[in-house]
């Protein structure tokens, strides 16, 4: 049995925070110490304390004075779009169609989704991303080439192929036979094996045909523990073209509610424009909307209410997400930033403790695996990540003048990035420098 002794400031959220005063919400140890035993953490708390329990030979590991968090978690993002970033577009639909779907089609080949798959993984790391939710192509080889490589580096992920029958080019597209026969293949092979956890994903209601949605629906009826994962109300054209495709529906959360897809494991990818019909219909199925910043500024697509939606009368679960390629960070650190100067334009203030536990806690409860990930509590694994608040020489300086563990958790989110990641723990096992070229 392998044992470490991680020595740091530990930080972990218990619930969510209330105020900037809000202390009781989380769990702040100035001189902490984390006994990881086989990638689980087996003690947390004062590092003496700690350390009396350890044997006399644990490898030690002191990463003073750097803030040890759990690792951060990226609740929506696009595998085979790492080509696609900074791609110049005036709007939604015209990006898809203009780079994204284009660049998919390479996916179909084995060699090049194991290739971005790395880099996929090793930019996640390098960032402080332990966990993540994304999409994959539609070609079963890049839900394949996603899972073999986080079972290389022992990640707790979501994924899943994407179903896509319509409005797309011909290498894009499967049939809802070949939806439903290839994600059941990748249950198969993937579901439960290592970390990995399978979603169903038809990418949204554009392209996919009213009998690719009863295939998905078919797949969550067979398989209801699986997450299930598509876009919900980005653009105001996308919303147009997709109440004109679905005209029965009340609106698009209709289409999704009427295929049954709705529930307290679907993560709903920005779900920007809604009714109040429509957030009420999220509330109650208890779905998730997912809050992606930098994509949607870069898009253009629009100004989600991050705090309004939460604090209905019928609040609605959120996580937070970078939404690459869409997105223009892999950062959850830029994300956040993204996400506060949202909130700032709303009139709203997103305080910096509710953005660690957004990225934390709050992520790991939006897709429902806060039992495992998200915290630094007994028994969950030792998916962690290390921040240096001082690691530019900008960023030194203003550190001279911070006093409490809110500035310094506000620095890092305003002027931090992957330079700020001291460490990424998979497991227990140090991996910011990722596995390619190690
Ligand atoms: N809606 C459907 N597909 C996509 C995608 O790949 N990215 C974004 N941002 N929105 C989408
Ligand atoms: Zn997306």
């Amino acid at each position: 049995m392998t044992k470490t002794l991680i020595r740091g400031r530990l930080l972990t959220f218990k619930r969510a925070p209330l105020s900037l005063t809000d202390t009781a919400s989380y769990r702040y140890e100035h001189d902490g110490g984390l006994l990881v035993e086989d990638g689980i953490i087996a003690a947390v708390g004062d590092y003496a304390e700690v350390k009396a329990q350890a044997p006399d030979d644990v490898a030690e590991i002191d990463h003073r004075p750097h803030l040890i968090l759990p690792g951060l978690i990226d609740a929506h993002l696009h595998f085979p779009q790492m080509q696609v970033i900074a791609s110049y577009a005036g709007s939604l639909l015209e990006w898809l169609n203009t780079y994204t779907f284009h660049e998919e089609l390479r996916f179909v080949d084995t060699d090049h989704a194991t290739r971005i798959a790395g880099h996929f993984y090793d930019e996640l790391l390098r960032h402080g991303t332990t966990t993540a939710a994304a999409y994959c192509s539609v070609h079963k080889t890049s839900a394949d080439a996603y899972f073999t490589e986080a079972m290389k580096r022992g990640m707790c992920m979501v994924g899943g192929k994407v179903m896509m029958d319509r409005n797309a080019p011909q290498g894009l597209l499967d049939t809802p036979q070949m939806a439903y026969d290839e994600t059941r293949a990748v249950i198969a092979d993937w579901h439960g094996k290592g970390r990995n956890h399978v979603a169903i994903t038809p990418r949204f209601a554009i392209t996919s045909t009213p009998e690719q949605m009863q295939a998905a629906q078919a797949l969550a009826k067979e398989f209801p523990d699986l997450h299930i994962q598509t876009h919900l109300s980005e653009n105001l054209d996308e919303i147009a073209f997709t109440c004109e495709l679905y005209p029965k529906a009340k609106d698009y959360t209709d289409i999704y509610a009427h295929y049954g897809l709705l529930g307290a494991k679907t993560l709903l990818g920005h779900a920007i424009h809604l009714s109040d019909r429509e957030t009420d219909v999220l509330s109650e199925t208890g779905s998730v909307a997912v809050h992606c910043p930098t994509s949607n500024l870069f898009i253009g697509s629009g100004l989600f209410p991050l705090n309004a939606i939460r604090r209905r009368k019928k609040p609605v679960r959120v996580g937070v997400a970078t939404d690459i390629g869409g997105g223009s960070s892999y950062s959850m650190l830029r994300t956040m930033d993204e996400a506060y100067k949202i909130q700032q334009i709303l009139g709203e203030r997103l305080n910096p403790l509710d953005s660690f536990h957004l990225m934390t806690r709050g992520n790991a409860e939006a897709l429902s695996l806060v039992d495992r990930i998200g915290t630094l509590e007994v028994g969950t694994d030792a998916d962690l990540v290390v921040l240096n608040a001082a690691a530019t020489p900008a960023m030194a300086l203003r550190m001279e003048t911070v006093t409490t563990l809110p500035e310094e958790l506000f620095l890092l989110q305003t002027m931090g990035d992957d330079r700020a990641v001291a460490e990424t723990y998979v497991r227990g096992t140090a991996m910011k420098g990722g596995l390619i070229g190690s």
